[in-house]
């Protein structure tokens, strides 16, 4: 790998500031983040937010970051302090390799693999684990809601699911599906809607409720007379 590459993996079309950093989890495995922006400026991913996100949902505890730079990464005090990071500016990355972020699955799968998955989530505050299966041509790539100390630092399955596709270099993203353990109706929250449109404005969305019963959807109905504009891209 080398940064460059990282880098450009970055979603950042409205102020074009890639970013990215790597996180190293206390098993030596490699998380790789990058920046996700959003035409909503706070639902915006931070590279850090993301890796820790992949990190701690691999079962994994977040040990030091990588950074390219001393150059400023959004967010970068508070994970460096939930975690006691190491700091380390490393400029060679060329060794470092990640994990495979897909897994083959038959379309059958979809379900059980959901299921196993809501035990990964970490729900310190909840106690509502979610998780997601986001198809794409590499197969799927699971994500499951984490919360940390502080509540605004959490980030959703779905979402979680979609940054760590992109941090992984996947470009197309073909569907999704969640799962919800409790609750009457699985359903995704207004961020998620708001990033899904972004990711995956007219694709095939299936909710699995916590009473074993599924809803399919598409995105596109998610998200009715939603804010766009080409005009803001650069
Ligand atoms: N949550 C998700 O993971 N996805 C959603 O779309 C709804 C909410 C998580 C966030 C938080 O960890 C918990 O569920 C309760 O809001």
């Amino acid at each position: 790998m080398n940064w460059k590459i990282l880098e450009q993996r970055s979603y950042t079309p409205y102020s074009n500031t890639p970013k990215a950093c790597i996180v190293v989890g206390k098993s030596g495995n490699y998380y790789p983040g990058v920046r996700i922006e959003n035409i909503s400026f706070p639902l915006t991913i931070p590279a850090i937010q993301a890796a820790c996100c992949f990190c701690l949902a691999d079962g994994d505890t977040p040990e030091s970051v990588l950074l390219k730079d001393e150059n400023y990464l959004e967010q970068l005090d508070f994970w460096v302090k939930e975690f006691d990071l190491k700091k380390e500016v490393v400029t060679n990355i060329e060794n470092i390799q990640f994990g495979d972020a897909a897994i083959s699955l038959e379309s059958s799968q979809v379900k059980n693999r959901l299921i196993e998955l809501l035990n990964e989530a970490i729900t310190i505050h909840s106690d509502f684990p979610v998780s997601a299966l986001l198809m794409t041509p590499s197969g799927y790539v699971s994500g499951v809601n984490i919360e940390v100390s502080d509540w605004t630092f959490g980030l959703c399955a779905e979402r979680l699911a979609i940054a760590k596709t992109i941090s992984y270099g996947i470009e197309s993203l073909e569907s999704m599906s969640l799962h919800t353990l409790k609750g009457e109706f699985s359903s995704p929250c207004g961020a998620c809607r708001q990033v899904i449109h972004e990711h995956l404005p007219d694709n095939e969305i299936n909710f699995f409720h916590a009473d074993g019963t599924l809803s399919v959807h598409y995105t596109s109905d998610l998200l009715p007379l939603s804010f766009s504009s080409t005009s803001l891209t650069k």
